[in-house]
């Protein structure tokens, strides 16, 4: 029998179910996927959307489980796409928000990840954040989402999406979150907690 401490990841994104594995497999964690469709109410706050879906999730599968929401926010667009990322990278793309920076001479930019784990009794949050630049065009045919426009300060100039995943994994926001995440399950009495 495996005796692992065991952690399930509700997304319809095989590809942050990647990262997470890797991640939770340093802490001796097994995560497990339950493929869904989360349901994200419209907020500022990447905490409350993922609250909420990890709440609703909760109830719709009746165990212990965490989400995970993530967004782009670039400076010099206030903060956009932010907690709307998913419906701009669905409408407009990395050629879209290419367009929006190209007079823009400040590229800064940072990834922000929350993390919502929910019992049923009660949600826990975890936040990560990695800051970086916009590239000025699409470079790379890795990870997902906007990873081919995002150059990490941590890195080497080279953007997400020309990274192998261990390379991202190392320095993203998603694994800070997770950390904090994990250092948290290591520390529980799971089998009361769950
Ligand atoms: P979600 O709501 O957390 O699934 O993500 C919002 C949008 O940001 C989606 O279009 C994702 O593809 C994108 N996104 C989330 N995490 C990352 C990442 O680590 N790299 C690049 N894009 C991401």
């Amino acid at each position: 029998m495996d005796r692992r401490k065991t952690v399930f990841f509700a997304t319809s994104n095989i590809g942050k179910v990647e990262e997470a594995e890797i991640t939770l497999k340093e802490y001796g964690i097994l995560l497990l996927h339950l493929p869904m469709k989360l349901i994200e109410i419209q907020s500022d706050n990447l905490e409350e959307i993922a609250v909420f879906s990890a709440q609703k999730a909760w109830e719709n599968q009746g165990k212990p489980l965490f989400v995970e929401d993530a967004g782009l926010f670039i400076k010099e667009l206030n903060g956009f796409p932010g907690p709307y990322s998913s419906y701009v990278f669905k409408t407009i793309s990395n050629e879209g928000i290419l367009k929006l920076m190209s007079d823009k001479r400040n590229r800064a930019a940072y990834f922000q990840s929350v993390i919502a784990f929910c019992n049923g009794k009660s949600t826990t949050t975890f936040k990560g954040e990695v800051r970086g630049k916009i590239s000025k065009e699409i470079r790379g045919g890795h990870g997902f989402g906007f990873d081919p426009i995002f150059i990490p300060e941590e890195g080497d100039g080279r953007t997400f999406g020309e990274m192998d995943i261990s390379e991202k994994t190392a320095i993203s926001h998603r694994t800070k979150a997770l950390k904090k995440f994990a250092e948290w399950i290591k520390s529980l009495d799971y089998s009361k907690f769950i």
